[in-house]
């Protein structure tokens, strides 16, 4: 089960008209297409890296837990952003978080999906009994990497940097009854009912930062010289991304709800990767989903990758929107192109 959650994101709002001083955009272009109002961005040099806003929320979400940071067992980390293109930033966490507890660290690049491959990760090794609280992280920093011109628009303006993270496994009492009842020893229970994972890398480049690349390596890139290569900002083929999105969404939480014997009207609340208002509105429609069964805040922080949906996850349970037993529904699509679903007993 989900034990705790918390969120952290910078302080720093940049409003649709703040981008519109940069390049070539307008508030109305952006919420009309995107839903989105306003988003965050770290101030560069202000302490705020990948790493350090995953710990930030990852305090919070211990807390809320009731779990200390030497009781973790392991802990995953998801971003598409990480401070160094090696290590990850999941040992830069378990050192931030206690540095003598010397526990695995895994991260994941699975980008927009990031966090529900985490989450299914998590979930092996709780059902296994290997572990039994795990730290699972979503956060990115995209600023620094976006073209804040007119030439990358139809993605900075998209963007925006944040954390969200959650403490999974078994409460103790849970651990007992159900233990009990099973006629165990209360290990490899877990809430997470499934979790349904999909990639398809023929559309790899569709959504991708191309460079650093062992094909156009650091080397390369510095003889070349070139002010006019685009290839280490993103790139994304916006309509593209958004056919595929609308339609993988919707088959991969069909999915999950067949996988249980449960219909769209069982759930409680859908967190969809929070990609754009208007994909959000459309599975919502599509799923005959009520407004008060999907949560969304991409209007306040952009899309904000892996971390959107721990990000939502923490806001939604903070309103009271999910009480113990209620069907919580996750899923999520995005480059590589991959998505995922994870439906959890709450
Ligand atoms: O999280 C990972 C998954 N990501 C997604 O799911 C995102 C999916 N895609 C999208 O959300 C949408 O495709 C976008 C929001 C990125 C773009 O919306 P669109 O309705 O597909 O716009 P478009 O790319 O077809 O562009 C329409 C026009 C173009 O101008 P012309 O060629 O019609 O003159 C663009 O140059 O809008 C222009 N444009 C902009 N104008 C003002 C593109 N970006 C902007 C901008 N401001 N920021």
């Amino acid at each position: 089960m989900i034990l705790g959650v918390g969120h952290y994101v910078p302080d720093h709002v940049v409003t649709n008209h703040d981008l519109s001083q940069l390049m070539d955009t307008s508030h109305d272009w952006i919420v009309e297409r995107t839903g989105i109002e306003e988003r965050r961005h770290v101030v560069l040099g202000g302490g705020d890296t990948t790493a350090s806003m995953g710990y930030r929320a990852s305090l919070l979400a211990l807390k809320n837990a009731g779990v200390s940071a030497e009781e973790l067992d392991f802990i995953i980390f998801a971003t598409l952003s990480p401070d160094y293109y090696f290590p990850g930033p999941g040992v830069q966490l378990q050192e931030m978080l206690a540095p003598d507890h010397t526990i695995g660290a895994l991260d994941i690049r699975n980008q927009c999906s990031g966090f529900v491959y985490a989450i299914s990760v998590a979930d092996q090794f709780i059902r296994t009994g290997m572990y039994r609280r795990i730290l699972v992280v979503g956060s990115e920093l995209h600023s620094a990497g976006l073209d804040m011109t007119t030439r990358g628009r139809n993605v900075s303006v998209i963007f925006g940097d944040g954390a969200g993270a959650v403490v999974v496994g078994i409460a103790e009492e849970e651990g007992k009854e159900e233990g009990k009842e099973a006629g165990g020893t209360g290990l490899g229970m877990s809430k997470v009912l499934s979790t349904h994972l999909h990639s398809e890398g023929r559309h790899a480049r569709e959504l991708a930062v191309i460079s650093p690349s062992t094909q156009h390596w650091v080397s390369h890139i510095l003889k070349e010289n070139n002010p006019n290569d685009e290839s280490y900002y993103p790139y994304m083929n916006g309509n593209f991304v958004f056919k595929h999105a609308i339609t993988r969404f919707a088959e991969v939480i069909n999915e999950a709800l067949r996988a249980n014997g449960v219909s769209s009207g069982d759930l409680k609340l859908m967190i969809p990767h929070q990609a754009n208002l208007r994909i959000s509105q459309y599975i919502q429609q599509k799923m005959g989903l009520r407004d008060e069964q999907v949560y969304n805040n991409i209007m306040r922080y952009g899309n904000t990758t892996a971390a959107s949906i721990p990000i939502a996850l923490s806001e939604a349970v903070a309103e009271g929107r999910l009480q113990r037993g209620d069907l919580l529904m996750l899923a999520a699509f995005g480059s590589g192109f991959t998505w995922a679903s994870a439906l959890i007993r709450w």
